[in-house]
């Protein structure tokens, strides 16, 4: 049985969003083949486990002396393999409270999805579902994500960045600069927010003064990018590792908010979370663009070092295709895109955990021995250059 610990919450705009992903995580393991626990990031950012953290009722108001749960943390030296109490006085040694063989991430946003923990994993070896590091951190800022997408070749919106304090001290050059690549309207995004937190539109510069002010209440950089009338949203995940890609099936969704409330999402649909009447699946658009947009996905993954399920947010314009940002922890880790393609959610689940192990194993091929004379030289009082 292999212990699987499934990590939501943290401190995080998402972090309602990331219990739900957690819970059905939970819910949909396949129990025969691993022992699935809940690992809780409350808002403030400590770590739980316990029995009640399985309970959605937990969450409404958390209370972190709640009977049944521990409070524990995940050292980051390699081979220690499990959560381990914390505290417990100065001659006790520490505590593992629950073993650790494979890490599900179900976090979205800062302090989880955008290489926080992912960098943790790596120094504890410990096999971790989501993107490599350096994936989770591109993903997240949607300043160089934009870079690397147009880096790529992709077709992106145009857009121009600035920093908060550029906007505060002279928000004049800012406007200018805006004003010289874009026209009105504009978006105006935090660089490193999601669930469209602070983003807004503005249709002349009064309103862009508006929306700079919001979004520099949230981020210290901030994106601003053409804005596209009445947009049509197409959605593409893709499941896999190395050369092993899976592309799903595209859908549309209705609206601007993915997401429904805490409470609609996880108790409507028989705790599916996500309401399947809110998008089209497959989306009505041809089986070219299908294919463009899904080949989009696949180079997207393959660049940003991807692994586990990822998913690929497109606006169209007519009949131009744009790549608007990824999201390397999909909401309920887009199961809903697969479940159509023959791919049950724990199937999914068993792929996110083989993906997670065969990482590691990659990771354990590559050599980081390399044996130098530099510290014997030091020491014999030979200089050294400095590199
Ligand atoms: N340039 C744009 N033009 C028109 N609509 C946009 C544009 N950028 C974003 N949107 C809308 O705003 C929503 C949120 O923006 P997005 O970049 O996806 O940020 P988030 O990380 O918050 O999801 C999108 O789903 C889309 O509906
Ligand atoms: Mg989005």
């Amino acid at each position: 049985m292999l212990e699987l610990g499934v990590f939501f919450g943290s401190r995080a705009a998402e972090h309602d969003v990331s219990v739900i992903s957690g819970l059905q995580i939970l819910e949909n393991a396949d129990k025969s083949k691993y022992h699935a626990f809940p690992v809780y990031i409350s808002r403030t950012g400590e770590w739980f486990v316990g029995e009640p953290l399985k309970d959605i009722k937990t969450y409404r108001n958390f209370n972190p002396a709640q009977k049944g749960l521990s409070k524990v943390t995940l050292p980051a030296q390699p081979g220690l393999n499990g959560l381990y109490a914390l505290g417990g006085g100065l001659l006790c040694k520490p505590r593992r409270v629950a073993k650790l063989d494979c890490a599900i991430l179900a976090m979205h946003g800062m302090h989880g999805e955008d290489g926080t923990l992912q960098g943790l994993m790596e120094l504890a070896d410990i096999p971790y579902s989501s993107c490599s590091l350096v994936g989770s951190a591109v993903g997240m800022d949607k300043i160089v994500m934009k870079a690397v997408f147009q880096s790529m070749g992709l077709p992106v919106l145009p857009g121009v960045y600035c920093y908060r304090s550029e906007w505060r001290q002279t928000p004049d050059a800012v406007i200018e600069r805006a004003e010289r690549v874009l026209q009105y309207p504009m978006f105006v995004k935090p660089a490193n927010l999601g669930s469209s937190i602070g983003i807004g539109k503005a249709n002349d510069r009064e309103a862009f003064r508006k929306v700079m002010e919001v979004a520099a209440c949230y981020d210290r950089r901030i994106l601003i990018e053409r804005a596209v009338e009445k947009p049509v949203e197409i959605n593409c995940a893709c499941l896999g590792f190395d050369g092993d890609l899976l592309p799903s099936l595209c859908e549309q969704p209705a609206g601007w908010d993915e997401f429904l409330s805490f409470e609609d999402k996880y108790t409507r649909g028989g705790g599916k979370g996500m309401k399947s009447l809110d998008r089209k699946l497959p989306a009505p658009i041809s089986e070219a663009m299908t294919k463009q947009i899904q080949g989009y996905t696949a180079d997207i993954f393959r660049m940003l070092e991807c692994k586990g399920v990822v998913r690929v947010d497109y606006i169209l314009e007519g009949n131009a295709v744009y790549v608007n940002e990824i999201n390397t922890i999909p909401g309920s880790f887009a199961f809903y895109l697969y479940e159509p393609m023959g791919l049950p959610f724990a199937k999914l689940v068993d792929k996110l955990v083989e993906y997670a192990q065969r990482a590691l194993a990659q990771k354990q091929e590559s050599s980081f021995a390399f044996s130098s004379d530099i510290l014997n030289k030091a020491m014999s009082g030979v200089k050294i250059l400095k590199k």
